[in-house]
């Protein structure tokens, strides 16, 4: 099973919003074939690894971190047919697949098909390399991961509004290489107005979607984040984008609706979705994130901690809004990893 994870991870991120499967087939304790979901759309890992395998696949086990698919209503044919047609002998499901027409019945069609089939294997691990197509299938939005830069003292920038550097060039390094891991990542417009950020991986990989949330589409086209790199979505709450729009320096800009928060996140969530965008980083500023916080639409924090002290009543922290009133009101978040970077510590916490 470790084998089919470290396999699946070959997919990231080309198979998103697909989920990243690895599947291993083995007899005789020797693997006679291997395969793995490369990119959104393409064949499944099963029947690359049955392909690899040829006749050998006759008699072997197969170990797939997710179960294998049954149902017809996508663009690749279901696995669980090849698997009974190629005569394996046994199915190791790492996890479930939360698919509402798949969660189980790919299993009881392999029985059903007399092959035994269990799940539950390093069940844990599989479920979390598939946390975002899992929040896809259930929530039905992309998986958001917020991601901040901060002073132990919790800002994110100074009174000014200085915020380069707050953290080392390894931590910097460290956060491109997690954009390129994921399909889009998020700011605010006063975080382009005052940074000018390019938001891409910077040579670490794939570059992802850029996406700026601008109410009033003050964004000017000099902006970086619309000439540096790949495509980028404006999402603005304006009417009148004849003569300033569908097209501004190379974004596409996207209406939504306005709340009392700002535009409303959900709808921007549902609009990137349509584009095929299972992972979003969201990253900056202070009020973006606190919108996303305060609207529970945030799925895991990744922080960056400097050993620095910023202070400044009006320093912005990585979240604010008007704060829970008693302790059990506070967000709980559950820790994954506590690491030294450089000189910095990351934290990353999921939140339920
Ligand atoms: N250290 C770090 O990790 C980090 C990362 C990023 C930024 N920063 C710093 O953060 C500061 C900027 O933060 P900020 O809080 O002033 O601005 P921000 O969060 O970058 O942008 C907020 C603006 O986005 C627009 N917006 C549209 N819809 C929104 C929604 N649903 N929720 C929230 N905002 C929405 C609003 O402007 P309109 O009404 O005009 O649309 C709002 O004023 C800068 O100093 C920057 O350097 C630090």
């Amino acid at each position: 099973m470790r084998r089919a994870l470290a396999l699946a991870r070959r997919g990231r991120p080309a198979a998103s919003p697909n989920p990243f499967v690895g599947c291993v087939l083995v007899k005789g304790g020797r693997v006679v074939g291997e395969g793995w979901h490369a990119r959104f759309g393409g064949p499944h890992a099963e029947p690359m690894a049955l392909a690899r395998a040829g006749k050998a696949a006759r008699g072997a086990t197969a170990y797939v971190n997710l179960e294998p698919c049954c149902h017809t209503k996508k663009k690749t044919p279901p696995c669980v047919p090849a698997l009974v047609r190629a005569g394996v002998r046994r199915v190791v499901a790492g996890c479930l697949d939360p698919h509402p027409l798949v969660s189980g019945r790919g299993l009881r069609a392999l029985r059903k098909a007399g092959i035994p089939a269990t799940a539950g294997v390093l069940e844990e691990e599989c479920e979390r390399l598939n946390r975002p197509f899992f929040t896809l299938i259930r929530k039905g939005r992309p998986y958001v991961i917020l991601k901040a830069a901060a002073s132990l003292d919790g800002r994110i920038a100074t009174a000014c509004g200085d915020a380069k550097w707050i953290t080392s060039p390894e931590a910097r390094s460290e956060g491109h290489r997690l954009r390129a891991r994921l399909d889009a990542i998020l700011v605010g417009i006063e975080t382009v107005l005052k940074d000018d950020p390019k938001l891409t991986a910077h040579g670490e990989g794939r570059d992802p979607l850029r996406v700026v949330l601008d109410t009033r589409l003050r964004i000017p086209p000099s902006a970086r984040v619309l000439r540096d790199g790949g495509r980028t979505v404006v999402f603005t709450a304006r009417e009148d984008l004849r003569g300033r729009g569908p097209r501004r320096g190379a974004a596409v800009v996207r209406r939504v609706r306005r709340t009392k928060a700002g535009l409303d996140l959900r709808e921007v969530l549902g609009a990137l979705g349509e584009m095929g965008v299972g992972t979003l980083l969201v990253e900056g500023g202070a009020r973006v994130h606190t919108s996303f916080l305060e609207a529970g639409l945030v799925d895991e924090i990744w922080l960056f901690l400097a050993p620095k002290l910023i202070g400044g009543a009006a320093a912005p922290t990585f979240f604010e809004g008007r704060g829970a009133r008693r302790m059990r009101d506070a967000i709980a978040l559950g820790l994954t990893e506590v690491r030294r970077v450089g000189p910095d510590l990351l934290i990353r916490a999921l939140l339920d």
